[in-house]
């Protein structure tokens, strides 16, 4: 979604924007702007279309300024133009202004500006916002930062924004509320952006925003300021991520770097949490075994990918700690009007940190009493600031918008939360438990051996079926699970069209799609349910399907088109073992497409909006 930068400092801010918005690419845009102070005027420059688009434009060579805004803009309201741009100008021209979220309440707010002899350009919220700056600035009389406060308190919806002014070239105002923004501490220059990786290579020291904190920032000062305007301390942190981190590592795309680190997200995750096989250890979550055979429901919440690890966690917790469990989308958890009340846990996984319907879902929980718990792979995101409890995946940035070490990160962590809390309990067999944990600990070894055995025959697989218009992903218990990753995936960057079906449910109308040719993935890792789900797999052959089964079983006959074996592990994890062929199923069929892999269309790394 839409991404925002900033920088102030002794430095030419064109270069350090571009190249911040470009790291911002990720997020997923439709057209992109700059401007800067230039002497006594603003210049602003955009474009619908790519970063590269808007460097191109001849204008951009003559920016020399060094306090400046960028913006790449998702668009919401009005389509992608370069009049719908960011920044925005008020109608003086005298503040610009870059905005990520949504104002809800803006037809009021231009409606009540025109009776007050303002005109819009645009069709966006956001222009609502310089206009306001400048009419409270011209009426009140007052200071930059008091103006943007007071157009700030108008404002309905989520926010990020940034503020330059021509009659205060040397300083900016930014502020935040429900929309992610970091502010970066240099030598005399300050970075600012909606996301850590953009400026990560400038700096690697943050302040982190709470809503509705102001700041204004000079070229060596940097003032917070709280809802009221009362000056305010803030923590300066230091992020452990390495900007090369953040890079492709010569690796093609993001999202086959990010398959690879697999083995070491899933290490670093584990880390102290589970050092030997006797137990998992959780100390920062402070519930008794009291408190937790209090919880009579948990939820776990979370959108995307980040569900689906909820899902494979689902299992986890009812067979460790025998507490009823529900996955929720929390688009949906949020108007369901859930039973929530001091007897349950409700859990919410974001890789970001940041989506908007997650962060909804997780205040209504709290509100209702529930006890919370953060999952998020960024430090000091808005979740985990907002939760009673907060846990980290050490994936590292993600940068592809398809998730794929988040996924086997979030799983691995909630696998082992649910170890510790059933040792708590005092719930579950203690050498079942055992094995678990060294099941767990021996992950990132057959990550590895997934990854240096079966690409070969993945990339011609991939070749053979890269035309489909439509596939199939079968599965029982948690193979059903992962089977909807492996859909998922395969949508969102081959743009085949494709379902993934419980196999059991086939029949009840599902295999009427069946048709001679079409493709078939089935995944078989529970030996309990190998009978099972090899009968609907004959009911597919029979249809005529070509089928390819992803296994770490013993197969009674090889009557399948394609067997890519996997090693063993305990059923209740296999999801991170069984997706890494579905990730790579998906890249090689998207290159073999010739698609943009780490950028699909229309879609976001981060849905910072509802
Ligand atoms: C978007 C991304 C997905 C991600 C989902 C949830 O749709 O494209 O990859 O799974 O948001 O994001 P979160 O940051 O909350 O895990």
């Amino acid at each position: 979604m839409c991404g925002i930068v900033g920088y102030i400092g002794e430095k030419k801010a064109k270069p350090i924007l571009i190249n911040g918005l470009l790291k911002l690419e990720y997020r997923g845009y439709d057209s992109a702007g700059i401007s800067t102070i230039e002497g006594s005027s603003i210049s602003n420059i955009k474009t619908k279309g790519r970063v590269s688009a808007l460097e191109n434009i001849p204008e951009i060579q003559q920016l020399f300024g060094n306090v400046g805004i960028a913006h790449t803009r998702w668009a919401t309201h009005g389509k992608p133009s370069t009049l719908n741009s960011h920044p925005h100008l008020d109608n003086s021209k005298v503040f610009a202004v870059v905005h990520n979220g949504i104002i809800e309440n803006y037809t009021e707010l231009r409606e009540f500006l025109s009776q007050n002899g303002y005109h819009f350009l645009s069709e966006t919220d956001t222009e609502v916002i310089p206009n306001l700056i400048h009419y409270y600035f011209t009426k009140n009389n007052c200071s930059f930062l008091q103006a943007v406060h007071k157009a700030c308190s108008k404002l309905k919806g989520s926010f990020a924004i940034e503020v330059i002014s021509t009659l205060f070239p040397n300083t900016m105002i930014v502020v935040r509320k429900d929309s992610p923004l970091v502010i970066g501490k240099g030598n005399n220059e300050t970075f600012i952006s909606s996301d850590i990786p953009a400026i990560l290579s400038f700096t690697k020291n943050f302040y982190l925003l709470n809503d509705l904190e102001f700041v204004e920032i000079t070229k060596n000062e940097i003032s917070f300021y709280d809802i009221n305007l009362n000056p305010i301390n803030k923590e300066l942190k230091t992020m452990e991520w390495d900007a090369t981190a953040a890079e492709k590592d010569g690796f093609e795309d993001y999202m086959l770097k990010e398959i690879h680190e697999q083995p070491r997200a899933i290490r670093e995750t584990i880390g102290s949490h589970l050092t030997n096989i006797n137990s998992c250890d959780f100390e920062d979550i402070t519930l008794s075994k009291d408190d937790l055979t209090n919880i009579s429901q948990i939820y776990l919440v979370a959108c995307g990918t980040a569900m689906h690890a909820g899902l494979v966690a689902k299992n986890l917790f009812e067979k460790c700690c025998h507490i009823p469990t529900c996955v929720d989308i929390a688009s949906e958890f949020r108007y369901r009007d859930p039973i929530i009340n001091n007897k349950t846990l409700a859990i919410f996984i974001s890789q970001s940190g940041e989506t908007a319907d997650t962060i909804a879902a997780l205040k209504l929980a709290k509100a209702n009493g529930a006890k919370t718990i953060a999952i998020s792979n960024v430090i000091g995101s808005s979740i985990t600031r907002e939760a009673d409890f907060c846990l980290y995946t050490h994936a590292g940035p993600e940068i592809a918008v398809a998730s794929t070490k988040a996924y086997t990160s979030q799983i691995v962590l909630l696998s082992m939360l649910a170890i510790c809390f059933a040792e708590r309990l005092a719930s579950c067999d203690k050498v079942f438990l055992q094995e678990l944990r060294s099941e767990i600990l021996s992950l990132p070894e057959k990550v590895e051996i997934i990854l240096k055995e079966n690409i070969e025959q993945i990339k011609n697989l991939s070749k053979e079926i890269y035309q489909e218009k439509d596939m199939f992903y079968l599965g029982r218990g948690t193979d059903y699970n992962v089977a909807m990753e492996g859909s998922l995936k395969l949508k969102e960057i081959s743009y085949i069209h494709s379902e993934a079906y419980a196999a059991g449910e086939l029949k009840h109308g599902t295999i009427a799609l069946i048709e001679n040719g079409i493709t078939v993935v089935s995944i078989l890792t529970d030996e309990n349910l190998m009978e099972k789900t090899i009968s609907n797999i004959q009911e597919v052959i029979t249809r005529g399907a070509k089928t390819v089964v992803v296994t770490n079983l013993e197969l009674p006959n090889k009557k399948y088109d394609i067997i890519i074996n996997i090693p063993k592990t305990s059923p209740l994890i296999s999801p991170i073992l069984s997706v890494i062929p579905l990730q790579l199923i998906a890249y090689y069929v998207s290159k073999e497409k010739g698609l943009d892999v780490d950028k699909p269309r229309n879609l976001a790394k981060s849905v910072t909006v509802e």
